[in-house]
């Protein structure tokens, strides 16, 4: 018998524009491992469980199955399509002029939508990979960050809030300079931003930047992500579900110690949009945020664990002349803050 939770004892939280939004949601991203049917049958499962907020993007090639999904869900009464909060997002290879428009309406015919509830620039720069490829791969055609470039699709995306494709708007993998550079020129601000968040990797600063904003902060890879892609592994990379307090509190609370990272999540004030592929863990990921939760005492404990290790390094996108994917971040080698005058990032202005 599958576990059932009812969607109203999941809390909500209410962004800028007035939306709601269920505090966890699931990923659809299958880490090149996950097969498009895999994803959209957990989908499906997720929805009959009481998930609301599915994380949906162009670039993990499986929107069409997921519409399905959605399309019968709805038809057979299972959710309104009101009930659903759903996002997608515009890959870095349809920035160019009118392309945004084109993967909209893609998305929204692929997931067998008439709106989504937000849209996400997925990455700040244009620069892409093939898809399966791995860490070594770089694009020639590759380029730093640019605010002109930025902006340009940016307001592409504003015109799709207009059109009434989209209910908000997202950004996503951006830093404290890169939005210090684009904000106050955005005619309609962003509602979400997407970052890596997990015990490991806190970003403090970014975080209370976005919270102070208004914007609120959507978490990736909320549990460490133990089955990203071979490309986002190093061997010095952290791991949540071994960190020495999360076990610990996983065995007080008797739980899983994924499901400490997903409390903490919640507790903390980010949206974690966790996937997994069987129906045991998705359902007990939704669970773990309408019972039991941590202490103030064991919060504190947590902010311990923040190792500042980055997952998704982002290599893959660095321009021809870029040392390291710090730059990407706009950090030098020894994580020092690149900084920028409200303008585009200057990899040799560092403080
Ligand atoms: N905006 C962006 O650039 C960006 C980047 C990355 C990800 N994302 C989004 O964030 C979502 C989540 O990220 P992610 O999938 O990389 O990382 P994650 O949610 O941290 O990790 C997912 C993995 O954790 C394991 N897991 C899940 N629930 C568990 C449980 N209850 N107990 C034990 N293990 C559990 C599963 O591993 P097994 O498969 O081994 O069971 C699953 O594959 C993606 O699906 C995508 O939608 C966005």
């Amino acid at each position: 018998m599958s576990i059932l939770i009812d969607p109203h004892k999941v809390p909500k939280r209410t962004l800028a524009t007035g939306d709601e939004i269920p505090c966890i949601g699931m990923g659809t991203f299958g880490s090149d491992r996950y097969t498009p049917e895999q994803v959209s049958k957990a989908v499906a499962g997720a929805i009959r469980v009481g998930y609301r907020l599915f994380d949906c993007a162009a670039v993990y090639g499986n929107e069409d199955r997921i519409g399905k999904v959605f399309a019968e869900a709805i038809n057979q009464g299972v959710v309104k399509r009101e009930e659903l909060f759903i996002t997608t997002k515009v890959w870095n290879d349809m920035h160019g002029k009118g392309d945004v428009l084109l993967s909209c309406s893609k998305s929204l015919r692929d997931l067998r939508l008439d709106y989504v509830d937000a849209f996400f620039m997925h990455w700040p720069f244009p620069n892409y990979h093939a898809p399966g490829c791995d860490g070594d791969t770089r694009n020639p055609n590759s380029k730093p960050f640019c605010k002109e470039e930025f902006m340009s699709v940016w307001r592409q995306m504003e015109r799709l809030v207009d059109m009434g494709l989209t209910r908000c708007l997202g950004m996503s993998n951006m830093t404290i300079p890169k939005l210090e550079a684009v904000l106050h020129l955005c005619r309609i601000k962003p509602s979400l931003i997407e970052m890596e968040l997990h015990p490991c990797f806190q970003q403090t600063e970014l975080f209370a930047y976005c919270m102070d904003k208004n914007i609120q902060p959507v978490g990736f890879c909320p549990i460490g992500s133990p089955s990203r892609p071979d490309r986002d592994k190093t061997d010095n990379d952290a791991v949540d579900t071994e960190a020495p307090a999360v076990v610990e509190l996983a065995e007080k609370h008797g739980v899983h110690p994924a499901l400490i990272c997903l409390k903490w999540a919640v507790q903390r004030g980010q949206i974690p949009i966790p996937f997994a592929a069987g129906e045991d863990k998705y359902a007990a990921n939704l669970k773990c945020v309408t019972e039991d939760p941590l202490s103030e005492e064991e919060m504190e404990i947590l902010k311990d664990v923040d190792a500042n290790c980055r997952l998704i390094k982002g290599q893959v996108f660095l321009w021809p002349g870029a040392k390291s994917w710090e730059e990407l971040w706009d950090m030098n080698e020894t994580g020092r803050r690149i900084y920028t005058e409200r303008g585009n990032i200057n990899p040799s202005l560092s403080t």
